[in-house]
């Protein structure tokens, strides 16, 4: 199991700590949750913060766009340092314009996640299985840590996951949104690849609560 601790939760007043915990956790990739004020209604990080992990962290920086203009901000984050960049479904309107931002991530040398909020059915990515290296099931409404699981995003997982066997067994399927060690479990019961979590991480010792997810 990938574990993903999302720091958009971590305690900004002690950087250098968490980031050492974090480095030490076991955790492989780091969750940045990059919200525009408008796609979602809150405001967090631009590139310069993820710059900063980036000198201080050998993890795998996995960018999560919550923004109205997902072409632009990729092509910002990659420069950064993001090794994968997901953008939502919700935001483009054709998937030609998907496929086409897909390829451009990949001609940067990123990895390409497309992600669907609770209200989007998993059937809508059916045609984009081959474009993407990553599904994201949102188990939350994007915007905010620290909400309760949707169970509506197990069946999502198992599906995505059954498809992807047949057509792309390499792509990875991610679950963001109320992970904890229960709702982990049942994850990675539905097939689930990877494991966002921010405030069970944060919350608690970070490296046991990595481990935890692990199991
Ligand atoms: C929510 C973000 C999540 C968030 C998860 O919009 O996409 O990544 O940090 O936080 P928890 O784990 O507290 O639900
Ligand atoms: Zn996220």
């Amino acid at each position: 199991m990938i574990v993903s601790p999302s720091v958009l939760s971590l305690d900004y007043s002690r950087f250098p700590q968490q980031i050492d915990e974090l480095n030490k956790s076991g955790a492989q990739w780091l969750h940045f949750d990059v919200m525009d004020g408008h796609f979602v209604p809150n405001l967090t990080f631009g590139p310069d913060i993820l710059k900063a992990f980036v000198r201080t962290s050998p993890l795998y920086k996995d960018v999560h766009l919550m923004v109205t203009d997902p072409a632009f901000f990729a092509d910002v984050f990659l420069k950064a340092g993001a090794d994968l960049v997901t953008f939502h479904y919700e935001a483009m309107d054709n998937k030609a314009k998907m496929k086409e931002l897909a390829a451009h991530i990949h001609e940067a040398g990123g990895k390409a996640g497309i992600a669907i909020k609770p209200a989007t059915d998993a059937a809508v990515l059916k045609d984009l299985l081959k474009d993407f290296d990553l599904f994201l099931v949102m188990s939350v409404n994007p915007g905010f840590g620290g909400q309760k699981f949707m169970p509506l995003a197990l069946d999502k997982i198992h599906t995505l996951r059954t498809w992807l066997n047949d057509v792309n067994p390499d792509a990875l399927v991610e679950v963001d949104g109320g992970i904890n060690a229960q709702t982990g479990a049942q994850c990675a019961q539905a097939g689930v690849d990877v494991l966002v979590a921010g405030s069970y991480v944060f919350k608690n010792d970070i490296t046991t609560a990595v481990r935890s997810l692990q199991k």
